[in-house]
C-alpha cells in the first residue's frame, strides 16, 4: 500500500545517505529479519551490498537453495554461500551438552563470517572492502539488550549472539529495521517483494537443528530430521481449520520436529524394525515466554505420523509433545 511505499522510499534514502559509496556486508541466515534487511538494503544500494550466507548444515530441507534462489536468483543480490557443514559437524562430534553445542555453533558462525569478510577485503574485485556491517536488528531486540525486559534477567538458554562483531571487524553498524516491530518487518518484506511464506515463517533458532537433535549431532540424524520436519510443516500448511479458515501453520506460533536418538521396536510388512523416534512440537504463544501446546486435529496428527513412518526409512515411531511452557521450554534443548 502507499504508506509502506512511502516508508520504503524514506528508508532507502536514509540508507543511501548513510552508506554513500562505501560497501556493506550482511550475514544472511534465511530468517525473516536478516532477509528483510537484505532486501531493503539491496533496494537502496544494489551491488554495494554483499550478503554472506553461512550454511552450517543444520538448516531445514532445501533451505539453503531457497535462500540462494530468492536472493541471488530473483533479487540479483550478491550472495556468497559458504558451505561450512563439515566444519560445524566436525566440531560438534561427541558434544552432547545443549549449551556447549550452542557455544560451538555460535562461535564458529562468527569465525566463518569473519573469515569471509577478510577474504572479501583481500579479493579486491571492485571491493575496497566493506566498511559497514548490516544486521536485521528489530525494535524488540533493541529494547531487550537495553535491559528493559526484566523477564530476560535469567538466561535459561544462551541465544545466538553476535554482539561485539562490528567492533571486532572494525565495521560501522547499519541497522535499518531498528525502529520496527515484527509485524511491520513482515509487511515491509512483502512490500519489497519477498514471498509471503518466507516472511510469515515461524521463528527458527540460530543453532538450527543443532538443538533439535537431542544430544550428539550427526549428519545421519540431521538428514532424517529434515525430511520428517518437512512432512510435518507440509501437513500444517495443507490442513485448514474450518472454524477459522486458516491453516494450522498460521494457527500455531512455532511447530517443528525433534529427533530423539533412541531406538524402538516396530513392525513393517513381515519384518521387525528397530528405528529412531521423533517428537512433533507445536505451540501457540504471543510472546514465547509462555506457550500452550497446540490442540492439533487428531486426523492431521495421524496423517503426519503415517507419512513420516512410511516415507522416512529409519524412523518408526512418532510422538506428540503435550507439554506447555512453563515448565517445559518450547525447544527440547
Ligand atoms: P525456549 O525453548 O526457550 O524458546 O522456550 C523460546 C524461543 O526462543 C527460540 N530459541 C532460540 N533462538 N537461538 C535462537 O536464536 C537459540 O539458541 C534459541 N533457543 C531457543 C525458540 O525457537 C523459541 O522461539
Amino acid at each position: 500500500d502507499w504508506i509502506m511505499g512511502d516508508y520504503i522510499e524514506e528508508a532507502v534514502a536514509k540508507i543511501r545517505e548513510q552508506v554513500g559509496d562505501e560497501e556493506v556486508i550482511l550475514g544472511l541466515s534465511g530468517g525473516v529479519d536478516s532477509s528483510v534487511a537484505a532486501a531493503l538494503i539491496h533496494r537502496a544500494i544494489g551491488d554495494q551490498l554483499t550478503c554472506v550466507f553461512v550454511d552450517h548444515g543444520l538448516l531445514r530441507l532445501n533451505e539453503g537453495d531457497m535462500v540462494m534462489d530468492m536472493f541471488a536468483g530473483k533479487l540479483h543480490a550478491k550472495v556468497i554461500r559458504v558451505d561450512a557443514s563439515d566444519l560445524f559437524l566436525g566440531q560438534l562430534a561427541g558434544v552432547t551438552d545443549p549449551e556447549k553445542k550452542r557455544k560451538i555453533i555460535g562461535g564458529l558462525f562468527v569465525d566463518v563470517f569473519k573469515a569471509e569478510a577478510a577474504k572479501l577485503k583481500a579479493s579486491g574485485q571492485g571491493h575496497k572492502g566493506a566498511s559497514f556491517l548490516a544486521q536485521g536488528t528489530i525494535y524488540p531486540d533493541v529494547v531487550e539488550s537495553g535491559g528493559t525486559k526484566t523477564k530476560k534477567a535469567t538466561t535459561i538458554k544462551s541465544h545466538h549472539n553476535v554482539g561485539g562483531l562490528p567492533e571486532q571487524l572494525g565495521l560501522k553498524l547499519l541497522e535499518p529495521l531498528r525502529e520496527l516491530f515484527k509485524d511491520e518487518v513482515r509487511e515491509l518484506g512483502v512490500a519489497l517483494g519477498l514471498p509471503h511464506d518466507m516472511v510469515y515463517r515461524h521463528p527458527f533458532p540460530g543453532p538450527g537443528l543443532g538443538v533439535r537433535i537431542l544430544g550428539e549431532v550427526k549428519k545421519e540424524y540431521a538428514d532424517l530430521l529434515r525430511r520428517a520436519d518437512d512432512i510435518f510443516i507440509q501437513e500444517l500448511r495443507a490442513t485448514i481449520d474450518p472454524a477459522t479458515n486458516k491453516s494450522w501453520y498460521d494457527l500455531t506460533s512455532q511447530a517443528f520436529t525433534v529427533f530423539l536418538p533412541v531406538k524402538s521396536v516396530g513392525v513393517m510388512g513381515d519384518g521387525r524394525t528397530y528405528d529412531y523416534v521423533v517428537a512433533l512440537r507445536a505451540v501457540q504463544t504471543s510472546d514465547f515466554m509462555t506457550a500452550d501446546w497446540a490442540e492439533l486435529p487428531y486426523s492431521m496428527l495421524k496423517r503426519v505420523s503415517g507419512r513420516i513412518i512410511n516415507e522416512v526409512r529409519g524412523i518408526n515411531r512418532v510422538t506428540y509433545d503435550v507439554s506447555s511452557k512453563p515448565p517445559a521450554t518450547i525447544e527440547w534443548e
